[in-house]
């Protein structure tokens, strides 16, 4: 497969490549023990500035089952981000102990950021509510294992579509597959972004909006929920108004096909009921054990490469446009060039995709 230096975006990996790496995690899980002196010697840093444990944990334990090390932190105010230091300057550092590092972040366009000045490549494992590259390939390898095929599906997306991660990434990767259909089940508030919409369309996929599950439940082949993000939200009264509105339970289950599954990123808060984990359709738990491979499929593909700094950034440097998303990383990381491509009468930020309108 051709080496790429960083997992930023999905996009990062052709649709050929994604199939490479699960092809990988597939044999792995058929022979772990053939790969696990593989990475003897080599270190892995986690950078986890937001909580984490399936994504965190799930590295840690592929690059132990691999043979290597790990070093990093799980709370920047145990580091010297407590101090002051910026992303920058722990980046550059911490990329000089390891052979490949893997960032969590609560800002949009982090991981991009700190790819910037790596030393080695760069994971990105959730960069706010903008990308989570390894989620949606923990998810294709549960589709190709659970489904047989990422191809032909109608896939139900429900919950907070506006700030879930895993959502726009995982759409992104199954437009690139032919004759999936969505439908998207979120309140007005919280639909998926209009970049995310032009994205399906782009690729020629066909996607429509329901405000309920009960709509949508009968024509699914997979029905993805996500919790609604309390920390995205700028008030306790904004979250109140949006918790709550969708629980699947296993009455809602009888009007979904039988050989519909269930996918949740996790962790779940309350849009699952417990009942619905002894439904055979409900693979939520495999999907996060299905994690760990791909993770060890992903880090073998990642970690040989001969190191070498790319530009990363594709846009043209406005050092006088700032980016109208305030969860965008060049508002606390100030010495980052401001990055826009120009698409018509819309420039996008570099790193966190936001569209702003001349
Ligand atoms: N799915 C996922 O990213 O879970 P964590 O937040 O626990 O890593």
């Amino acid at each position: 497969m051709t080496k790429i230096p960083h997992l930023i975006d999905i996009n990062d990996f052709t649709s050929d490549q994604w199939c490479s790496i699960i092809s990988l995690a597939h044999e792995i899980m058929s022979a772990p023990m053939v790969y696990a002196g593989a990475c003897r010697g080599k270190i892995m840093g986690t950078l986890f500035y937001e909580p984490s444990t399936r994504t965190q944990m799930s590295f840690q334990t592929a690059m132990l089952r691999l043979g290597g090390g790990i070093s990093g932190f799980d709370n920047p105010s145990n580091s010297s981000v407590a101090k002051g230091e910026n992303l920058k300057d722990t980046t550059k550092i911490v990329s000089g102990y390891s052979d490949i590092l893997v960032m969590r972040h609560p800002l949009e366009g982090s991981s991009k950021a700190a790819a910037l000045t790596a030393d080695c490549p760069v994971i990105n494992a959730g960069d706010g509510g903008h990308m989570h590259p390894t989620q949606t390939l923990t998810d294709l390898l549960t589709l190709r294992e659970e489904k047989g095929t990422l191809s032909g599906l109608t896939v139900g997306f429900c919950g907070d579509l506006k700030n879930g991660r895993t959502v726009h990434s995982l759409l992104k990767a199954l437009s690139c597959f032919d004759g999936n259909k969505f439908i998207l089940v979120s309140t007005k508030e919280l639909k998926v972004p209009e970049y995310i919409k032009d994205y399906i369309t782009a690729a020629g996929k066909e996607y429509v909006e329901y405000l309920t599950l009960e709509e949508a439940l009968p024509h699914l082949d997979v029905l993805y929920m996500t919790r609604i993000q309390r920390e995205r939200f700028g008030s306790p009264e904004e979250y109140d108004r949006q918790k709550n509105v969708y629980c699947l339970d296993a009455a809602k289950m009888k009007l979904a096909p039988a050989d519909m599954i269930v996918l949740h990123p996790l962790p779940r808060v309350d849009e699952i009921a417990v009942e619905v984990d002894d439904d055979r359709r409900a693979a939520y738990f495999k999907q996060a054990n299905y994690g760990m491979y791909v993770r060890m499929a992903l880090i073998l593909c990642m970690i040989d490469y001969g190191f070498e700094s790319k530009p990363l950034l594709k846009g043209t440097v406005m050092n006088d446009v700032c980016c109208t998303n305030p969860k965008c990383i060049t508002h606390t990381e100030k010495y980052l060039p401001h990055s826009f491509i120009k698409t018509g009468s819309v420039l996008v930020c570099d790193y966190c995709d936001e569209r702003i309108s001349l």
